[in-house]
């Protein structure tokens, strides 16, 4: 057993932000289940949105978050989010953050979809999320340990609901327990539960089933963010091309040469994302191929490293200016709820970056703000916690049960398979109710200690998208990442409501 002041689960740009502000007399343990830069945050190709152009500033930042989050956002959230944006940016730059810079030393701005000004923020053209995880990880002190290989799989709370500590399972499939008085989630989302994402292959929403089991209220779980252009090779997803490319210039094509978006919207192919991905994805769905064709864009390999050598690894002729595209999942809006600091609805519990709903997001995240949010909140986190008074938790004996229980889970490509066909772009009563029914098939054993990670990973593959699939069911309206096509359009009797649910307590 081990013991520290803060435990963080996870590794992404929230938690390394996090990690950089926490005061270097705490001790702190960091648990990864994977290896410190297999996250989502260090394949981040995009930026980091900030009204730092001379004709931009936070409100208009503001009121593009609000709109694209179809005012499902909260706005005093956005409001701090937006104003601190800008700070944040020159912070990182004087610690040395490598974004990308003009012959000025101006930092060059990038366009992405529904933003009414040229905004993000970007490093090495489309590696933006290394150039901030190099840079954070530069500054972690000797009073952290990163624990690399830990899959954390239960949250210990005491009588009273207190979380004092977390159990995991280690490479060798031992169970080591760790204590602390303040534990954060910063798993990132979920997007491994469909089986067309831009997620991480570590990415598969344990945060949330954590959270859920643990008793905390989580919220907004319905919107789901499919990016509209991930490579697609005869139908299989590849990976992401940034939003950045349709920033500068490229447009979306069908297979006659027909631009696809003209019509559709008035932002055009910069549209927000729900309305691109459901363009592309009624195409393809129609068995017709969408392209990016990316001839108007000069020195593409110089301006976009990631995306070139990803199409030249999978075969894409660059030479004929198109790359074929396919949407799928990218960003969970909702999540663990959260107050301004981090907090959860549990004691001694905080979240942040993609597992945690401060409600910034709202309904649909504006492109760019996720690393933003984690940058924020991952700050925040860390003055509330260098406030705190520190006790040692109390261990509760625990008994173990090393007993192998009977249990049945499907395949990760069978649940990924159903959760992209019924609780997907498209979502309708009929196949949201098939996919709770089939999900509700498979019982969770209350001791999860003899099962081995891949089961556990698969335990929480199911809670989560059984959190998804029951949220969405509820919702009967459109908004957003959560479209239904038997309630099409945005009722304005949902506009404030949010779905929460929370084990054990009626859905609300
Ligand atoms: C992208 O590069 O297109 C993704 C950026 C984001 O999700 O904000």
């Amino acid at each position: 057993m081990e013991q520290s002041d803060v435990i963080i689960v996870g590794s992404g740009i929230a938690a390394l932000q996090l990690l950089a502000n926490l005061r270097r007399d705490m001790n702190v343990i960091v648990l990864t289940k994977s290896e410190v830069k297999m996250s989502n945050s260090f394949h981040a190709q995009g930026g980091v949105a900030a009204a730092l152009a001379p004709e931009d500033d936070s409100y208009e930042h503001y009121i593009d978050t609000i709109e694209a989050g179809r005012g499902l956002n909260d706005p005093e959230a956005v409001s701090q989010l937006t104003r601190q944006a800008p700070s944040i940016i020159r912070e990182l730059l004087e610690a040395g953050c490598a974004f990308d810079q003009d012959e000025r030393g101006e930092i060059v701005l990038g366009r992405e979809g529904s933003h009414r000004w040229n905004r993000i923020v970007h490093g090495g053209g489309d590696q933006t999320g290394k150039r901030l995880v190099d840079c954070l990880l530069q500054k972690v002190g000797a009073n952290v340990s990163i624990k690399e290989h830990e899959f954390v799989f239960q949250l210990l709370t005491d009588e009273q609901g207190k979380c004092y500590g977390v159990r995991s399972k280690g490479r060798d499939g031992g169970i080591n327990t760790y204590l602390a008085p303040h534990i954060v989630l910063a798993t990132g989302g979920c997007g491994q539960l469909y089986a067309a994402t831009s997620n991480a292959e570590t990415v598969t929403g344990d945060g949330l089933a954590l959270a859920y089991l643990a008793g905390a209220e989580l919220v907004d779980m319905e919107f789901v963010q499919f990016h509209p252009t991930m490579l697609s090779i005869n139908g299989d997803i590849k990976g992401l091309v940034t939003e950045a490319v349709r920033g500068e210039g490229a447009v979306l094509l069908d297979v006659s040469g027909r631009r696809i978006m003209k019509g559709v919207h008035p932002q055009e192919d910069l549209a927000a994302r729900h309305i691109v991905a459901q363009t592309i994805y009624n195409y393809i769905s129609q068995g017709r191929d969408v392209f990016l064709d990316i001839t108007r864009i000069d020195d593409f390999t110089a301006k976009f490293p990631t995306v070139a050598k990803l199409c030249k690894a999978k075969g894409v002729d660059m030479t004929k200016g198109k790359i074929p595209v396919a949407p799928g999942a990218h960003f969970l809006m909702g999540g663990v709820k959260t107050d301004e600091a981090g907090r959860t609805t549990v004691d001694g519990l905080y979240a942040v970056g993609e597992v945690a709903c401060t409600g910034v997001h709202g309904a649909n995240r504006l492109a760019s703000n996720s690393l933003l949010e984690g940058l924020v909140y991952g700050k925040r986190l860390a003055a509330h916690l260098n406030q705190q008074a520190w006790e040692v938790p109390r261990y509760h004996a625990l008994s173990g049960n090393q007993e192998q229980p009977e249990i049945m889970l499907p395949a990760v490509m069978e649940i990924q398979q159903s959760m992209i066909e019924r609780v997907g772009i498209m979502r309708t009563r009929s196949e949201l109710r098939k996919q709770k029914e089939w999900l509700e098939t498979f019982s969770i054993p209350e001791n999860l200690d003899a099962l081995s990670t891949s089961q556990i990973s698969r335990v929480f593959m199911l809670i989560t998208s059984w959190l998804i699939t029951t949220s969405a069911l509820a919702r009967t309206e459109s908004r957003g990442g959560h479209f239904r096509e038997d309630f099409p359009n945005e009722n304005s009797g949902w506009q404030q409501r949010h779905i929460r649910l929370q084990k054990n307590r009626k859905q609300g």
